[in-house]
C-alpha cells in the first residue's frame, strides 16, 4: 500500500530529523519507504534549491520564488514522488504544496487561487495522502536555526512579521482540512516529537507491510 506524507512547519521546526528518525522506524518495521525533500528531490531541483537559498539573491520576486520552488515539485514528483507511489512505497517528503501555499501566498501576499492553479499543472493534482504540522513558535524555531551552527539561507533574513504570516498560513490551512492535517506540537525534544509522528503515520498504515 502506497502512502504519501508530507512534513511541513516553519524553520526549525525539525522536519528533517523527524523524516530521518521516521524513514529508519518504518523501514525497520520492514515498510519500503523514500525520504525526499524540497526545493530538491532531484538533480534539477537541487540546482534549483541553491538558486533559492543563496544569501546574495535577495532580490528575487515572490513570484520567482513560486515559479522556482513549482519547477523543483514538477520534476521531483515525476521523477521521485510518482514513481515510489507507483511501486507501492512510503514517500516522506520535508516539504511540499503546502510551503508554496504559506510561504508565497500567506507570507509574501501572493494570490492563492493563482498557486493552486500552478500547482495543478506542475503536479497534475497530486496531494499528499496525510501532511503533519511540526508547530513551534516564530522565536523558537528561529533560535534553534541559529543554535544549529547551519549555513543560514535567504530566507533566515526574513522580517519576523513574514515568519509569523507563515506560521499562521499553516495553521490556517491545517484547521480549514482536518482529515489531511495533523498538528503536532514541535517545541518538544526531538524524540518525543519524532515518536508522535510515529503514530500518526502508522495510523494510516495496515498493520504488516505487504512484502514486494
Ligand atoms: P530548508 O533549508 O529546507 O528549510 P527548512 O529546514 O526550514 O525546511 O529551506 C527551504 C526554504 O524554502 C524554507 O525557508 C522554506 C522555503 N520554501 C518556500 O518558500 N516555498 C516552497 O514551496 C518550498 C518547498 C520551500
Amino acid at each position: 500500500m502506497s502512502l504519501f506524507v508530507t512534513f511541513e512547519g516553519p524553520e526549525g521546526a525539525g522536519k528533517s530529523s523527524v523524516v530521518r528518525r521516521l524513514a529508519a522506524e518504518l523501514t525497520a518495521r520492514g515498510y519500503a519507504v523514500v525520504a525526499t525533500r524540497e526545493p530538491g528531490g532531484t538533480k534539477i531541483g537541487e540546482a534549483i534549491r541553491q538558486i533559492l537559498l543563496a544569501p546574495d539573491h535577495c532580490g528575487m520576486l515572490p513570484q520567482t520564488e513560486a515559479l522556482l520552488n513549482t519547477a523543483a515539485r514538477a520534476q521531483h514528483v515525476a521523477e521521485v514522488i510518482r514513481p515510489a507511489l507507483a511501486a507501492g512505497k512510503i514517500v516522506l517528503c520535508d516539504r511540499y504544496i503546502d510551503s508554496t501555499l504559506a510561504y508565497q501566498g500567506a507570507g509574501r501576499g501572493l494570490d492563492q487561487e493563482e498557486l493552486l492553479q500552478l500547482q495543478r499543472f506542475a503536479t497534475g493534482g497530486l496531494w499528499p495522502d496525510l501532511t503533519v504540522l511540526l508547530d513551534v513558535p516564530v522565536e523558537i524555531g528561529q533560535a534553534r536555526r541559529r543554535a544549529s551552527g547551519e549555513p543560514l539561507s535567504r530566507f533566515d533574513a526574513d522580517a519576523l512579521g513574514f515568519h509569523e504570516r507563515v506560521r499562521a498560513g499553516f495553521l490556517a490551512a491545517a484547521r480549514s482540512e482536518p482529515r489531511r492535517w495533523r498538528i503536532i506540537d514541535a517545541t518538544r525534544g526531538e524524540e518525543e516529537v519524532a515518536q508522535e509522528a510515529l503514530a500518526v503515520v502508522l495510523e494510516r498504515l495496515p498493520p504488516r507491510p505487504v512484502r514486494q
